[in-house]
């Protein structure tokens, strides 16, 4: 069975709305952890839009915590990497005009500068998972690189505009997680997976790890309202009558 990673970057990005210092993405990793997920994952950028480094220092220190970081491989965030020490490291492309994420990487284009980077960590006892497309070309360099894991991007699947379209997508993500499989990879999955889309995914054999971030914080909003605005009406009529 694949376990769930849970990406707690948009717990922040609310936080980040207003500066203030609350929803602690520190807190829903706690609550995730409590429920038995296998691991948080946080991805620093570049341009801290919601992760800041202390929410990663922070995850770091939990008890009984696998820290997945996601960072592009930028020196300034490799740095700080190296300093924290993750669980694992997921190594992605980063655009700063981006919303989110956007395809996997180019690690073909680039076989010995990825291979360079991942000795790096490995080193430091930081094993390297590269999120890729589910394409062969880069599942290959991906061994060939020496990572321990990839992570299968799932964008295009999720963003299937029709029945027959997430079909071709889905047996995309199928062969490439065949391929990586007998390449020794270990194979994470993840990016816009959802309640209405993650079954197909998860019934797929060998792969060791989903990682879900977006979708799960956007439920746990709705899901959540109710008792919110529930509580702020109880203590607005407290305060009523207590002025009474
Ligand atoms: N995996 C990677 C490499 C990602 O960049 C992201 C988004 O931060 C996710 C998984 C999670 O994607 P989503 O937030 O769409 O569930």
């Amino acid at each position: 069975m694949a376990k769930l990673g849970v990406n707690v970057d948009h717990i922040a990005t609310l936080r980040q709305a207003r500066l203030t210092d609350y929803p602690d993405p520190v807190i829903a990793a706690q609550i995730a952890l409590k429920l038995g997920v296998s691991c948080i994952t946080v991805h620093l950028r570049e341009d801290r839009r919601h992760i800041r480094e202390d929410d990663v220092r922070r995850v770091r220190e939990l008890a009984n915590c696998r820290l997945n970081l996601e960072m592009a491989a930028e020196e300034e965030i490799i740095k700080i990497a190296l300093d924290i020490k993750p669980d694992q490291v997921t190594l992605v492309p980063e655009k700063r005009e981006e919303l989110t994420t956007e395809g996997g990487l180019n690690v073909a284009g680039r076989v010995e500068f990825f291979s360079a980077l991942v000795k790096r960590f490995e080193n430091e006892g930081v094993p390297v998972s590269l999120f890729i497309d589910p394409d062969p070309a880069q599942i290959k360099a991906s061994a060939e690189s020496g990572a321990e894991a990839i992570e299968i991007n799932t964008g295009q699947y999720s963003e299937s505009k029709t029945e027959q379209e997430a079909a071709e997508r889905l047996e995309e993500v199928k062969k490439a997680v065949a391929l990586a499989t007998g390449l020794g990879l270990t194979v994470h999955a993840g990016h816009g997976l959802t309640e209405q889309n993650v079954a197909p995914i998860a019934a797929i054999p060998n792969v060791d790890e989903l990682n879900i971030g977006h979708s799960i914080v956007s439920e746990a909003v709705i899901v959540g309202f109710a008792q919110a605005v529930s509580t702020m009406m109880q203590l607005i009529a407290s305060a009523s009558l207590a002025v009474k």
